[in-house]
């Protein structure tokens, strides 16, 4: 049926819409709704880990079977190395910025490598903004119960106090380096409000705030000519025998060539899995966010955690096809929009914690209260054009320049017309567990970002991301950077990977799995 004729009744029911408070639930509610609907819950997704640091624990299978994965490097391998560093920072996004200008400003000499271009990465796609406590009515205090709450208790107390903690000073430096965050007309800092926040917390330059903070951060890079490598993907790590890490192979991807790296110390800021499409989800990830840190680490006998909970972001798109799974900001929740079933009712707190709203949202199309497009996609409205309605008109081109462009490109007017959406497969909740400096359980291994895992508990809140890549890529670039110094360059062995492939061959592992991924399944191999 014509898109046009099915969005009517969401014009029909907006003034009516407009007079109503929607409840909000209690936990039990919430947790019901959850565990009915939520795909973290769906248990044939998950099957448990045969063997490594975290065997017998369960997780979706699409990752078991990449942990489980060999490498692609022959045990022989000439390890003497092509580059040599005191830090070695994998992974081109914020977390991996961050990283390498702090180590690099303490006087290590830092090597950046990246699997496609400085900046391709899911911190330049992050829309909604970064959450510090920086308005006088909050505090570091009301943001660390506000994201325990959000985790379902499950946050790592530690990880998340200095996080919050270290906000206020994320967001100084962020606008030393230059980032331009939207102001108040008096010219203090303008702040909103995220999902499962008491407080408006969100610092915002506009809906294209990742890319604001990457613009500033790749300047930063290039002008300090911290030493890079772009197309070269880490596949594998390097130990010195004795379990701690002295350096990393990765491989050229114009020419498959191995290169050996000697680091004193390695810092894994990789991102997250979306592009392995759990449970056949469409993503709002980049092309590159495929768990390549993850099977690293694990293979090393680093141990990961909250591996069995994933975000599924409520609103990715469904129409226009071309635009499948893209990210549809909260932040056009957080001004107000509504969202709308087929018969034209909100069925949800918009502004609930991303796992509730997303549950709700599976619940209405599994109830047939969904809209189905022409090419099978099945999703609920998106009341975008009631900002302009409430707000007076061009608010939403005024606050959302990114969102708007994103649908004119296909025709689409997001002030006139109501948007499709359904939950997308956004960020993994879990990674590998560290510590408040960074480090995880191998001695010498730094993780930073969404690889590591424990300071979201089992649902991250919006604009958390933002400011877990700043604190700990700094924190693990400080700590990697003083440790460089203290140390020599320790052996570079495969001992690790030999142990592994030999457990790997007793537990009946298919070595035809080879893993890190580096690229979606779906990928153009040339
Ligand atoms: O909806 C959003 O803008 C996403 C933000 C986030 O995941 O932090």
């Amino acid at each position: 049926m014509d898109i046009h004729k099915l969005q009517e009744i969401v014009h029909k029911t907006r003034d009516a819409r407009r007079k109503q408070t929607m409840p909000k639930l209690s936990t039990a509610e919430r947790d019901e709704l959850i565990k009915k609907y939520h795909p973290d819950f769906r248990e044939n997704a998950y099957r448990p880990i045969k063997f490594g640091p975290n065997e017998g624990e369960k997780t979706v299978r699409e990752l078991a079977a990449l942990l489980e994965g060999d490498s692609p490097v022959p045990a022989d391998l000439d390890l003497t190395p092509t580059h040599t560093c005191d830090v070695l920072v994998v992974g081109g996004g914020g977390a991996g910025c961050a990283a390498a200008l702090h180590a690099h400003a303490q006087g290590a000499s830092v090597l950046f490598a990246t699997k496609l271009r400085l900046g391709d990465s899911n911190t330049v796609m992050a829309q909604g903004g970064i959450q510090i406590s920086v308005a006088a009515e909050d505090s570091p205090v009301t943001h660390f119960l506000d994201t325990l709450k959000g985790g379902h208790m499950k946050n790592d107390h530690a990880l998340l106090k200095v996080m919050v903690e270290e906000g206020p000073s994320v967001a100084q430096w962020l606008l030393d380096l230059g980032v331009l965050f939207d102001r108040d007309a008096d010219g203090n800092l303008h702040v909103k409000k995220g999902g499962g926040s008491s407080k408006p917390r969100l610092l915002t330059c506009s809906d294209y705030t990742g890319l604001e903070i990457m613009r500033v951060l790749k300047d930063e890079v290039l002008n300090r000519k911290i030493r890079m490598l772009e197309f070269s993907a880490a596949v594998e790590l390097l130990s010195d025998g004795q379990g701690r890490c002295t350096g990393a192979v990765l491989q050229d991807l114009d020419n498959k060539r191995f290169i050996v790296v000697a680091a004193k110390t390695v810092i894994l800021a990789t991102g997250g899995i979306g592009r392995l499409h759990i449970q056949g989800f469409p993503t709002s990830n980049h092309y590159g966010a495929t768990g390549d840190g993850l099977t690293m680490a694990y293979r090393m006998g680093a141990k990961l955690m909250h591996i069995d909970t994933f975000q599924y972001h409520p609103s990715g798109a469904v129409y226009p096809e071309q635009l499948a799974g893209a990210l549809v900001t909260e932040g056009i929740r957080s001004e107000g929009g509504h969202l709308v079933n087929a018969k034209g009712e909100r069925f949800v707190n918009e502004l609930d914690t991303r796992d509730v709203v997303s549950s709700s949202i599976i619940r209405e199309c599994k109830e047939g209260r969904g809209i189905r497009t022409m090419a099978g996609r099945v999703g609920v409205w998106l009341d975008t054009p009631l900002l302009d309605a409430e707000q007076g008109p061009g608010t939403i081109e005024k606050h959302f320049p990114a969102m708007v462009m994103q649908y004119d490109r296909f025709g689409v007017d997001i002030s006139k017309d109501p948007v499709l959406i359904y939950p997308t497969l956004h960020y993994q909740n879990g990674g590998v567990q560290i510590d408040t400096q960074g480090e995880s359980g191998v001695k010498g291994l730094f993780v930073a970002g969404e690889a590591s895992g424990g300071l979201h508990g089992r649902n991250r809140l919006m604009g958390n991301s933002l400011l877990d890549l700043m604190v700990y890529g700094k924190r693990s670039g400080l700590t990697a950077a003083a440790r460089s110094k203290a140390e020599p360059q320790g052996k570079l062995t495969l001992d690790h990977l030999k142990r592994f492939r030999e457990v790997a061959r007793k537990h009946g592992a298919s070595a035809s799995v080879v893993s890190p991924m580096l690229f979606p399944a779906y990928a153009k191999k040339d």
